[in-house]
């Protein structure tokens, strides 16, 4: 399948985030724990230099809790503080504000050696579409926070949410746009919604997931939808439509319902904690992320 994406407002959205990130001391970098490095624009490394550098591992709910430990891991080795969340659970937030302390111990060193002293931390929350942004913006400011008004050297329209004395969140998300010029990625992307599937051929990424599903995480499908292990993956669908009643009018299977219906599964979780990616090392010459590069 050929995936392509091109979003017109990417130049425009790189402008906004750079004037806004000049206001800022951290970058609260929200990534799809399911898919930790498809989900990831490495851009925000550039952007962010200088920064005090947080990753939340987002939908670590629907994760596969081993990957979730070696996806913190490798970010930690490259720099980063990180926390993994599901950003609908407050209980999850928690550690949240030592790993703001931590990722910025730097600029609030040099404060206090200018005898600076108690001035809030700016951060500023980042991530591609779907991820969820709002949904923890939601959750860390609560409603307890009131937001504070524009104050000089803020660009109009740009509003601060004090959470307490130290840190102040910019109450508008920075979008980074996915990027891929690796069809794999774009796959990923597309299994956990990032990418909007309408222009997608949705049959055949359920086969490409189903593909995958198969060699990673075996008996999964056949526990969930009670079929042979031996089935091939293009008649995979086919068989959930028959095991699940998704049958056209002349009862022959109704692929297109047996795919929402399987897509769906895999993003709500009830097909269990999968990740589709695991760590691994940087190809010579490639940028690999490091915070602060
Ligand atoms: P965005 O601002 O980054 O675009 O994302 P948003 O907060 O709107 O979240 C996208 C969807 O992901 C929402 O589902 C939200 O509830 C869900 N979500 C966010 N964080 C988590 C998490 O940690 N775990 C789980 N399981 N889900 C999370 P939605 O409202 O149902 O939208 P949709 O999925 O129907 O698009």
């Amino acid at each position: 399948m050929n995936i392509q994406w091109y979003p017109g407002h990417m130049t425009k959205a790189k402008r906004a985030m750079q004037e806004q990130i000049k206001l800022i001391d951290l970058i609260i970098e929200l990534v799809d724990a399911r898919a930790p490095m498809a989900s990831r624009n490495p851009d925000i490394d550039q952007l962010g230099a200088g920064k005090g550098r947080l990753i939340l591992l987002n939908k670590a709910d629907l994760a596969d809790p081993r990957m979730n430990q070696a996806w913190m891991e490798h970010f930690q080795k490259k720099g980063f503080e990180v926390v993994k969340i599901d950003a609908r659970n407050k209980g999850t937030l928690k550690q949240i504000q030592v790993a703001v302390q931590t990722a910025c111990k730097e600029k609030i060193e040099r404060d206090r050696r200018r005898g600076i002293l108690n001035r809030p931390i700016r951060a500023m929350v980042v991530g591609i579409p779907n991820v969820g942004k709002s949904t923890f913006i939601n959750s860390f400011a609560g409603k307890a926070c009131a937001k504070t008004g524009n104050k000089p050297g803020v660009t109009k329209g740009n509003q601060w949410i004090r959470l307490n004395k130290s840190l102040e969140l910019l109450d508008t998300p920075g979008i980074l746009w996915p990027k891929f010029d690796d069809q794999q990625i774009g796959l990923k992307l597309a299994f956990i919604g990032s990418i909007n599937d309408e222009i997608l051929n949705r049959e055949e990424l359920a086969t490409e997931l189903i593909t995958f599903l198969k060699a990673q995480y075996p008996g999964l499908l056949s526990r969930r939808y009670e079929l042979s292990e031996e089935t091939e993956p293009i008649h995979v669908l086919e068989e959930i439509a028959i095991k699940r009643s998704c049958l056209a009018k002349g009862g022959e299977a109704d692929l297109a319902r047996a795919t929402r219906l399987f897509i769906e599964d895999f993003r709500s979780g009830r097909l269990g904690n999968i990740t589709l990616e695991a760590p691994e090392l940087p190809k010579e010459g490639e940028n690999d992320g490091t915070a602060n590069a």
